[in-house]
């Protein structure tokens, strides 16, 4: 078994807040990039002195738009975390971007700086669509952001959002279809979800637009599994495509629930210290987790042990999404294996001696069927 541990670095600022987007991310007037790369330092500093002996395998800078950082930024955070763990020899470093044409220019340096993977946030073909979604780019912008990425980077990925309001089963096909030509082998396609506490959730609440029914939705997902998967990129997990072997690492340390460290603002992480798993997570606002760094050396809150119970459910919810499915032998005491027998019989799950995992019928039911198995 390979000892997973990644590291995520979350970089907390965008040029304009998107309304559908709930992640931890700000529109900031001026920021102190010295006192953000200190700040990293310190915090990975104290990370490694809890996690000695491990080898990174992934490195992930989201946000937020990581690609907003000064290159030197991510240079001084990659060197530190060289300087402070031994890195596995093909270690995966993404980094996530926005593709106007400001940050196209700055690809090269990020590659200098030792990031050897990019994933970019192109949302849609359509300018319609991205206006729509609040995004500040153009399609044409973003395929040329995507032009240059590919040129500079071997490992490249692209996100989509689909089952938008008004958006039909033919333009869905039809823009999936020219985005896949643009493809380098992997790509992450989300299903549009209206999220407490963003202006879209407001918007949708007062009736501006309507979202897709469900069985629209899941034509939607069907269609995008056919699609992709007629295009070499059959999905891994649940939103992610890839051709074999150009799977994001750092993301399947997530979904088989290896250990990750969450550096920054509302970064959260899983360590395993004395084989107990711990959460962590760091203050959510980006200047309190700045002044709890150079006061305390960390901008965590103190870490809380995860039982064996939570470790099932966790292990489970991201075990389950993805298209391999998981080993629950860990698990096997804490699971109830008559329900997922019951699942078993309706379709939705498939459990071969130890190894579980979700029919394709069950991938488009997950949150029922993993809240049906851990109630
Ligand atoms: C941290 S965000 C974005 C990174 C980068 N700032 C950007 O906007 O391209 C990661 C991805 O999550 C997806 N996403 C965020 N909110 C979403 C929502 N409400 N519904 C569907 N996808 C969403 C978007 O595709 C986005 O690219
Ligand atoms: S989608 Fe990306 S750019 Fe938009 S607010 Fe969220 S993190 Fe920022």
């Amino acid at each position: 078994m390979i000892d997973l541990f990644g590291i995520y670095i979350h970089w907390p600022y965008c040029a304009s807040k998107c309304p559908y987007c709930d992640f931890n991310s700000h529109v900031a007037g001026t920021i102190d990039h010295d006192r953000w790369a200190a700040a990293y330092q310190k915090e990975l500093e104290h990370h490694a002195g809890l996690t000695d002996g491990r080898m990174v395998t992934s490195v992930f800078f989201g946000g937020g738009t990581p690609s907003l950082m000064k290159p030197e930024t991510v240079e001084i955070v990659l060197k530190t975390i060289q300087k402070l763990w031994p890195a596995a020899n093909d270690i995966e470093i993404t980094l996530e971007a926005n593709p106007t044409s400001i940050e196209a220019d700055k690809f090269k340096a990020f590659k200098q700086a030792g990031a050897n993977r990019v994933s970019v946030g192109i949302q849609s073909l359509r300018d319609e669509s991205l206006k729509f979604l609040g995004r500040t780019h153009s399609a044409k912008e973003a395929l040329a952001a995507l032009e240059v990425a590919n040129d500079v980077f071997d490992r490249v990925s692209f996100d989509l959002i689909y089952a938008r309001p008004e958006q039909n089963l033919k333009d869905w096909e039809d823009e999936l279809k020219e985005a896949v030509t643009y493809a380098n082998g992997h790509m992450s396609v989300y299903q549009l979800t209206i999220e407490p506490q963003t202006a879209f959730h407001t918007y949708h609440a007062r009736g501006d637009f309507k979202m897709p029914e469900d069985a629209l939705a899941a034509d939607f997902y069907d269609l995008t599994q056919d699609v992709l998967g007629g295009a070499g990129l059959p999905a891994y997990e649940v939103s992610n495509h890839a051709v074999p072997g150009a799977q994001s690492a750092h993301n399947l340390t997530y979904w088989r629930y290896g250990d990750y460290a969450g550096i920054g603002p509302g970064a959260h992480g899983r360590l395993t210290l004395n084989a107990q798993k711990y959460a962590t997570r760091g203050h959510r606002a980006p200047e309190i987790w700045l002044e709890k760094v150079q006061g305390d050396g960390t901008g965590l809150h103190p870490m809380e042990e995860i039982n064996m119970q939570q470790q099932c459910e966790e292990a489970l919810m991201m075990g389950l999404r993805l298209n391999a499915g998981m080993d629950i032998s860990p698990y096997k005491d804490a699971l109830n294996l008559e329900k997922i027998k019951t699942l078993q019989d309706e379709g939705l799950l498939e459990l071969n001696g130890n190894h579980l995992k979700a029919t394709q019928v069950g991938m488009k039911t997950l949150n029922s069927i993993l809240s049906y198995i851990l109630t």
